[in-house]
């Protein structure tokens, strides 16, 4: 199985960025652990962007993995092109958030992402990532069993 792992804008300074809301984790310390939680036939790829058409195109690059867990960052609450980009591949996408974004700031509140995802992660912390990356095999398993 071949699934990306993409995050957004300001997600390179995990860690460093507002660490009351984002712990103290890096990015890199990230990969490290979900690496260690991924079975052997996961195949990870990691990006990040602070720009939205890369993420575009990371998305297309993915059209036939087997899965994607997409942070797209404040990009979830405003941009239709990486909707149209999630809804454009045939890869099933999970969005997840570190913080809850329903417990922060009403704009938090929207995403144009979800409705096209097959599902959301929102409030775990890193554990969102592991999570989604447990729900992704699940489709998987489910849908070739
Ligand atoms: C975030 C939540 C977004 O609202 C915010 O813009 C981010 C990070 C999260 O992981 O909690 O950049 O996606």
């Amino acid at each position: 199985m071949r699934i990306l792992v993409l995050n957004g804008p300001n997600l390179n300074l995990l860690g460093r960025r507002e660490p009351n809301v984002y712990g103290e984790m890096s990015l890199k310390g990230l990969a490290a652990e979900l690496m260690l939680r991924a079975p052997e036939d996961v195949e990870l790829t990691f990006k990040q962007s602070n720009h939205e058409g890369d993420l575009i195109d990371a998305l297309h690059d993915a059209f036939d993995y087997e899965g994607v867990i997409l942070n797209a960052g404040a990009y979830t609450h405003t941009s239709i092109a990486i909707r149209d980009a999630i809804s454009a591949i045939a890869a099933p996408v999970v969005e997840v958030h570190i913080s809850n974004v329903h417990a922060r700031e009403a704009f938090r509140h929207e995403s144009k992402l979800a409705a096209v995802c097959i599902g959301v992660i929102t409030g775990f912390g890193l554990t969102s990532y592991t999570l989604a990356l447990h729900a992704l095999i699940e489709h998987w398993r489910n849908r070739h069993d």
